[in-house]
């Protein structure tokens, strides 16, 4: 196996050696670089970009010409290019491809320098070089891949952990207030009934059921968060139950300014689940959304359905949440409102909801770009042959 284009036909032993010494120099380079890639890929703790950039950077001298060589990495619109890079029209390159998609490209450049000078010509040997180097690649990406995807995992795990934790400290001590609380209710109203009060204590006895009022309210949403409300089932339409939510809001969505797009697909299945609660989760995900957009903007409304789920999904066109924020939606109390405009109680309501009904909920967004709420139900088994 040589490596020089050129072949003499009357070899001496003497050039025979020196060619394969250079094969075997040419080899080695190879194997470095291959290694030296196996090493970065291994250190797991550095961020993706900055193993890239490392790699890109042994590639060169792996080349026959290594002060001519330059190379570039592409993965997923991101570039990496080794020092003083530049392109030329002398180039090798092979795609670095993952599950049968490519992700971008392992690039080697051969820089002219000077003029007159013989084009460099890249040996047979390279291609595969760059082939396996680009084959290195894809198996960095898909593993960091299957990283964050049990890291994502994980997080949900703990984080579904500890809103069960959250649901039951509130639901505990949503029974413990709800006795005394409804002793304060019923004898504030016996005393507005029975009794000839002087006006100033008519009104404040008034002010003290208005306040236990909204305490129930609050105990009941606890409960409704920590699923211990019972559930009354039977079977809905769902679009059924998003019209008439959607009912309660024309005027007010006209009022702000909000275009209401809806997208109902006409043939859902039915689901076994209790209609007013769905409404509930319906009505606060709708009134989350009026309030993130003050100045107008698109609410839409969709579903579908995807094999034995039906999925629901909202999104408006408002502010948008940071990460710190979409971190701690689903506690209970959390908000990021006046106190006349929101109890933090809204979206612990609609998972503790979606989730007794065997069905999940998933949130994206970013700043200024609105927000997607997606709710996933359980299609009743005997309405999938309706389908
Ligand atoms: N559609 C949305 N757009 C932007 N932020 C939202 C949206 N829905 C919820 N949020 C954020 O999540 C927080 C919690 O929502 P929620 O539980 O309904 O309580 P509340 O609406 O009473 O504040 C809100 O205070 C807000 O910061
Ligand atoms: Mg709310």
């Amino acid at each position: 196996m040589t490596k020089t284009p050129f072949v003499s036909t009357k070899k001496t032993q003497a050039s025979k050696e020196r060619m394969t010494a250079r094969a075997l120099h040419e080899r080695i380079k190879e194997l470095t670089c291959l290694y030296s890639i196996s090493r970065i890929s291994g250190k797991n703790a550095a961020p993706p970009d900055s193993v890239f950039q490392d790699i890109v950077e042994v590639i060169p001298p792996a080349w026959q010409f290594p002060a001519a060589a330059k190379a570039r990495i592409e993965v997923d619109g991101k570039s990496f290019q080794s020092s003083n890079f530049t392109e030329s029209r002398n180039k090798l390159s092979a795609p670095v491809i993952t599950q049968g998609k490519r992700r971008g490209w392992v690039e080697v450049f051969y820089i002219q320098r000077g003029t007159g000078a013989g084009e460099k010509k890249f040996l047979k040997e390279e291609s595969h070089l760059i082939k396996a180097i680009a084959r290195q690649i894809a198996f960095i990406i898909e593993r960091r891949q299957a990283e964050t995807e049990k890291d994502d995992l994980q997080k949900q795990l703990i984080h579904a952990d500890r809103l069960a934790t959250i649901g039951q400290l509130a639901a505990g001590v949503a029974h413990e207030l709800n006795e005394p609380l409804s002793g304060i209710l019923g004898f504030a109203q016996l005393m507005r009934k029975h009794y000839k009060l002087p006006v100033k204590a008519a009104e404040d006895t008034e002010k003290i059921i208005k306040a236990s009022l909204y305490a129930r309210e609050i105990i009941k949403k606890l409960l409704l968060f920590a699923r211990q409300t019972p559930t009354l089932k039977g079977r809905i339409n769902f679009n059924d139950i998003i019209s008439e939510a959607l009912g309660l809001f024309e005027r007010r969505l006209e009022k702000a300014g909000i275009e209401l797009i809806s997208n109902l697909s006409p043939k859902l299945p039915l689901i076994f689940a209790d209609g007013g609660q769905l409404k509930q989760v319906i009505v606060n995900l709708v009134v989350n959304a009026i309030q993130a957009m003050p100045a107008g903007g698109v609410l839409t409304i969709r579903t579908t359905v995807e094999g034995m789920y039906l999925l629901c999904s909202i999104a408006d066109t408002g502010t948008g949440m940071t990460k710190e924020i979409l971190e701690r939606i689903f506690v209970p109390f959390f908000t990021t409102k006046e106190i006349d405009q929101g109890t933090g109680l809204g979206l612990p309501v609609v998972h503790g909801i979606v989730t007794s009904h065997g069905g999940a909920i998933a949130v994206k967004s970013s700043p200024q770009n609105g927000a997607l709420f997606t709710i996933r139900l359980p299609i009743a088994a005997d309405s999938m042959l309706q389908g």
